[in-house]
């Protein structure tokens, strides 16, 4: 392992059909005002938001509201969050939703003692808080993003069509303890559900395809990589399926809480691409990593070829006899292709709303990284968005 690194992780899991309970244990820890921030409704059709408005009120919180989350949450919802969690003294935010809902809690907690403008702070000038951070508590119900237990915090502005994530240095922004209940996810629509498999391997992906030393990481990579790959092919078969469903939301948490990060570069590059594509067109994130990928990564194949054969053979088991590396790795993509096709992810950004007259300025929104195999020109993302209509 190359790098220098220091690593701690504090957000305290509760992992179970029964961690809810362990709410109880948290809730004490924190004075009594409490902000429930929340989405759209769907914990309100599936009883997670009466189970969990039960258990604040036994702790005797004073509990205010920010409701309707949206799925790529803005920067004027933001704003309205600050100022309710500002008149509410807020001494814990408590999430309880998806990757939105988490992120938001996020930025809102940076947000809410800070006299800076929060955009212009954490998502153009990528500072770190230099306030007091209240505290952020999640109850997850949507699984994929990580947000559960990382300091990562995606945010929209809609009138720049600008989709920036901001991962924070500073590890308490990080959750300062999540419930992940797999039977919360068991609600969620088809769509939700492979997109959030997808982000999740994806996740992997972004820390895998970097690199050329012999890693640790990699090696816990491909393990998750695996169990993704089974887990989702049997949730997608019988949804209801708990043991599928509990690996796969475990498996979600440790593709994106550093660990795997540690000691190498990452990539990210499909990030920054599938993000430039929801700041045009509000797509579900996890859609728009799968529309973008195969071009992606059959372009960077060549700069990082020995890679790709480790992916093809270790991940997807690839025979290699006789092959030549280029073979070996694109059979690797075929059958990653395979299984995303089975998944019934969205293979093209036309389906999300993209059309070819977009393709420049959706290039000129996407950010550039330069950790993998090849930092791409401007001329390079715009033949990767075409290839992706
Ligand atoms: O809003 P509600 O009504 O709750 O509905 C949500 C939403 O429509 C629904 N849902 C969630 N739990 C459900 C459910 N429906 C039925 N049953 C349940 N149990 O699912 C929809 C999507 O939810 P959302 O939170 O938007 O999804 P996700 O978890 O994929 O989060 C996406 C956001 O996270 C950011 C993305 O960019 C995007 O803004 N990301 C955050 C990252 C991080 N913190 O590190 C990394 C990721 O790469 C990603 O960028
Ligand atoms: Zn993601």
């Amino acid at each position: 392992m190359l790098g220098n690194f220091a690593y701690c992780n504090p957000t305290k899991l509760y992992f179970g059909d029964e961690s809810l309970k362990y709410l109880n244990t948290e809730l004490p820890k924190y004075g009594a005002n409490v902000v429930l921030i929340y989405g759209g409704g769907s914990i309100k059709k599936n009883g997670i938001y009466d189970e969990v408005v039960k258990i604040l009120k036994e702790n005797g919180k004073n509990v205010a509201e920010i409701a309707g989350v949206m799925p790529n949450p803005t920067l004027e919802k933001l704003y309205e969050g600050v100022e309710i969690a500002r008149a509410h003294k807020a001494d814990l935010l408590l999430a309880v939703g998806g990757g939105s809902v988490c992120d938001y809690a996020k930025a809102v907690s940076v947000s809410v003692n800070c006299d800076e403008d929060p955009w212009e702070k954490y998502y153009l000038k990528f500072e770190e808080p230099d306030c007091e951070i209240v505290p952020v508590g999640c109850v997850l119900t949507m699984v994929g993003t990580g947000s559960e237990m990382n300091a990562g915090a995606v945010i929209t502005n809609r009138e720049t069509k600008m989709k920036i994530g901001h991962v924070f240095a500073d590890e308490s922004v990080m959750p300062r303890f999540s419930i992940l209940n797999p039977k919360y996810t068991l609600t969620l629509p088809h769509y939700q559900m492979v997109s959030g498999i997808y982000d999740i391997f994806n996740h992997i992906c972004e820390q895998y395809f970097s690199g050329e030393d012999d890693n640790t990481s990699d090696y816990i990579s491909e393990g998750l990589m695996r169990s993704v790959i089974n887990s989702s092919r049997i949730a997608n078969k019988d949804p209801q399926n708990y043991e599928a469903r509990s690996n796969i939301m475990w498996t979600a948490t440790w593709a994106l809480n550093t660990l795997v990060a540690k000691g190498k570069s990452t990539d990210w590059m499909v990030h920054m691409l599938g993000q430039a594509v929801g700041a045009h067109t509000d797509a579900t994130h996890g859609m728009t990593l799968a529309a973008v990928s195969l071009p992606y990564y059959r372009h960077i194949m060549p700069y990082g070829l020995a890679k790709f054969v480790r992916f093809a053979k270790n991940v997807w088991n690839i025979d290699t006899a006789g092959k030549t590396d280029e073979q070996i790795a694109n059979e690797g993509l075929a059958a990653m292709e395979d299984w995303m096709r089975e998944l019934g992810l969205v293979m093209n950004i036309s389906e999300l709303g993209a059309n070819e007259e977009m393709l420049e300025a959706i290039a000129g929104s996407t950010i550039v990284m330069t950790g993998g195999y090849k930092t791409l020109e401007h001329n390079e993302i715009v033949d990767i968005f075409r290839e992706s209509l």
